[in-house]
């Protein structure tokens, strides 16, 4: 028998990391390589709408850890930047044991969404593998439900609150998405909703571009497969009184028709009517 020699160092797995995304309906929108990161993964950990999608996940590994207890709470203050930075560590200590990590969270894993970026610019600082799978985000649903297809018009997508606090200026020939409007205007990072006041602030910005009549929508995209979406059709005026719920996105439709470009269309060589 060959001895093995007592100095040689035992081979340590590198940790690797994938965050996933899981779609906003339960268990059906997730891609098929998605979900076998998941189920092969040595831990998962995860942050997804209900209970229902946490059990669901429970089903597909057994090392599921939810990342939802480092939110606040009851009655505790808490940064969210905190949140965010203690699930990121919570992430690469895993990675750094040498597991195969798997982060799985709703929607698409990367958008407005922050841990996800976090961490694998993390992982890859520290030189561990680690990357990104597309998921179903709140806006794909939103599409499908509300009917649109952007590409007529165009869109624009901001973070509502960033909205307010920066100069954006909104193109209203196009689709304009203000995401987390249930919490816009909230700039402690430490609150879950808005206030009428603030809202009524953020309809006096928007009635530079759109009048107070201006049909608006509420949406919210069904979590479960027995749910139908939310599409609430309302003037912006009435914004300030609307229900609103963390979950919930407002989709203003243009304004505007989309006017030419003429200096353009005139170095084609292209005329209005040649568009149709
Ligand atoms: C932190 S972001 C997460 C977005 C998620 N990564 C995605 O891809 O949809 C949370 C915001 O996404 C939007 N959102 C989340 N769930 C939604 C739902 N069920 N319907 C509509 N919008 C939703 C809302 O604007 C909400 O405030």
């Amino acid at each position: 028998m060959t001895p093995v020699p007592t100095d040689k160092k035992q081979e340590v797995p590198r940790g690797t990391l994938v965050c996933v995304g899981t779609g906003l309906n339960l268990a059906g929108q997730i891609s098929i390589l998605s979900k076998s990161y998941i189920e092969n993964a040595d831990v998962v950990f995860s942050l997804v709408p209900d209970g229902f999608a946490q059990h669901w996940l429970e089903t597909l590994n057994e090392d599921v850890r939810s990342l939802q207890p480092y939110y606040a709470q009851g009655d505790e203050v808490k940064n969210r930047r905190d949140t965010y930075a203690q699930m990121v560590q919570a992430i690469l200590d895993e990675v750094r044991l040498g597991k195969k990590v798997v982060c799985a969270l709703y929607g698409h894993p990367g958008v407005f969404a922050c841990v996800s970026h976090f961490a694998i610019a993390q992982a890859k600082d520290e030189g561990y593998s680690a990357k990104m799978e597309p998921g179903i985000s709140a806006e794909a649903c939103l599409w499908a439900d509300v009917g649109i297809d952007p590409g007529n018009s165009g869109h624009q997508s901001f973070e509502a609150s960033q909205f307010m606090f920066y100069r954006h200026t909104p193109d209203p020939t196009t689709h304009l998405l203000l995401w987390q409007i249930g919490i816009a205007g909230e700039h402690t990072l430490t609150k879950f909703s808005t206030s009428s006041d603030r809202l009524q602030i953020l309809v006096e910005q928007l009635s530079e571009w759109y009048p107070l009549e201006h049909e608006i929508v509420i949406y919210e995209a069904p979590n479960l497969p027995v749910q139908s979406p939310r599409i609430d059709r309302l003037p912006l005026k009435n914004l300030p009184f609307a229900e609103l719920t963390p979950i919930s996105t407002l989709l203003i439709p243009p304004s505007r028709e989309l006017a030419f470009n003429t200096e353009i269309l005139a170095k084609l060589g292209i005329s209005e009517a040649d568009l149709g």
